[in-house]
């Protein structure tokens, strides 16, 4: 096993490890255009507690529109977005970690101007009283707060296998780091919903291999929407799958049930920028890990 893959420790402060995952996302009849071109028309998934939900689809297909629906970056024209059976209206990016919402995005996006240690302790500010800056400023009042936050920061960073960066600055680190890093900020706040957009590109067959270990033992903890261009990743470790195709959604299944759909198939060697590589990854029913 890889650092990835690594169980998290066992040490007394760990936080809510065993609490089982009950809430459930539900996108209903999502439909977004931009600029009066369809982006997505009529799309529902539902996201069941404890399950890897994957959206897949060829470039341009929808994938990071929807995700971003979910995320309150993207306002629907139409449908309805429900979640631990409440209805979310004008979400908005900032409410996430207050409704146990952690993501990532495509990309990396850390702060170049805090250690690997700093960053992460952002990401558990839920949990923190005294905040984050007053953390960073060292607040006397704060000192609790900020031992408890860096505990967990750590805790993070050592389920990641990334511990060893904490003092360091991200831009000096490798890309894969960088990623197991913005990982690491996202779980620190427990979240009950994981989002994740393309958490494999710029990853190794090995690191994406200890990645869908991953996802898979922080099932117990929460739900996950993984939003994936690597057929194989996707295929081992969802338990759901919904696919799109120029904002449609063209099927949806367990990964046995998609990959025997047809449609699944021509639509993704009807996809010009990755045709080869993603039609052979599907015929081969994503089994050459
Ligand atoms: N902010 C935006 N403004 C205009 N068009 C957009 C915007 N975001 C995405 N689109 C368009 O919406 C479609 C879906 O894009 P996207 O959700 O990024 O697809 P995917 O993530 O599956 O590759 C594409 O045709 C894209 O060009
Ligand atoms: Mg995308």
């Amino acid at each position: 096993m890889g650092p990835l893959a690594q169980p998290p420790p066992h040490s007394g402060s760990q936080p809510s490890q065993e609490r089982t995952p009950t809430a459930r996302l539900e996108m209903t009849g999502i439909s977004v255009s931009f600029g009066g071109v369809a982006a997505l028309s009529d799309v529902s998934l539902t996201v069941e507690p404890g399950q890897v939900h994957g959206l897949i689809g060829p470039n341009g297909a929808g994938k990071t529109t929807l995700f971003n629906v979910a995320c309150g970056l993207v306002r629907p024209s139409a449908g309805r977005i429900v979640w631990r059976d409440q209805e979310l209206r004008r979400l908005k990016p900032s409410q996430l970690s207050g409704l146990g919402i952690s993501r990532t995005l495509q990309g990396v996006g850390l702060f170049a101007g805090l250690t690997v240690l700093e960053n992460v302790m952002i990401g558990a500010h839920r949990h923190a009283k005294a905040g984050f800056f007053s953390a960073l400023l060292a607040l006397p009042t704060a000192d609790k707060d900020d031992r408890l936050l860096r505990e967990r920061a750590q805790q993070a960073l050592v389920e990641l296998g990334a511990e060893s960066y904490a003092d360091r600055y991200p831009g000096s680190l490798p890309y894969p780091v960088q990623k197991r890093v913005a990982l690491a900020r996202a779980l620190v706040a427990e979240p009950d919903l994981l989002l994740l957009d393309e958490p494999a590109s710029g990853l190794s067959e090995d690191e994406m291999h200890e990645l869908g270990e991953l996802i898979r033992a922080v099932t117990t903890r929460m739900s996950v929407l993984l939003v994936e261009h690597h057929m194989d990743l996707v295929m081992r470790v969802c338990d759901r799958i919904t696919v799109l195709d120029s904002g449609q959604q063209i099927a949806a299944g367990t990964p046995a049930e998609v990959q025997a759909n047809p449609a699944v198939t021509e639509a993704y060697l009807g996809d010009d920028v990755d045709v080869e590589a993603d039609a052979a990854e599907l015929a081969s029913g994503g089994s050459n890990a």
